[in-house]
């Protein structure tokens, strides 16, 4: 898919039928994050890839009950990792470009799959200390997002965006 057919055709799915997803799509789709830009190329965040149903289910109940969490075959979970870039950045990297660098990867992940096929949607709802039990994550790592990734079950809903005049200020 050309690359503005790919951002056009993204959108949120919240439907996904029981297909799987192959090994294949989803190494492409980790390897796309892993192309992402990151501060310093430190890569301060961690993806953890949840698939089992026990743990999908956690995950869904941590989402506050968003359902389509257990049904996806499978979420990744983008979680900054501070300490890689704490000693060369201080706070603004603590509280700002780990954030940013899971941000972008969750973000490429997300593109990447619309370009295989593939639905996805962005989850920042979730209990943070839920999900840091269900995925096992030291101290030191925060979740930023959840992208439940699987086969669309039914046709998105097409949300509207503000105009560039609204949303663009030249200075
Ligand atoms: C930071 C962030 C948090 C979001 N959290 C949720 C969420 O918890 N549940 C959900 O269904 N969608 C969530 N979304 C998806 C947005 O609702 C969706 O991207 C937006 O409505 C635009 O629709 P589109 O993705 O189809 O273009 C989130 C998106 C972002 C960027």
């Amino acid at each position: 898919m050309e690359f503005f057919q790919v951002v056009e055709q993204r959108h949120s799915i919240r439907n996904y039928s029981s297909r799987p997803v192959e090994p294949e799509k989803l190494n492409r789709i980790l390897e796309a994050a892993n192309l992402a830009p990151s501060a310093a190329n430190l890569q301060a965040y961690e993806i953890y890839v949840v698939a089992k149903v026990k743990q999908r289910a956690a995950l869904c109940k941590a989402a506050h009950g968003q359902g389509f969490v257990i049904v996806a075959p499978v979420s990744l979970v983008f979680c900054t990792n501070a300490a890689r870039l704490l000693e060369r950045f201080g706070e603004r990297g603590r509280g700002l470009y780990s954030v940013q660098d899971a941000t972008i990867a969750c973000a490429y992940a997300q593109l990447a799959a619309t370009a295989l096929g593939l639905g996805s949607v962005w989850v920042g709802a979730f209990d943070p200390e839920e999900v840091r039990k269900i995925v096992g994550l030291p101290e030191a790592q925060q979740p930023v997002a959840i992208l439940p990734i699987g086969y669309a079950e039914a046709e998105p809903e097409i949300r509207g965006r503000r105009t560039l005049e609204d949303l663009v200020h030249p200075v």
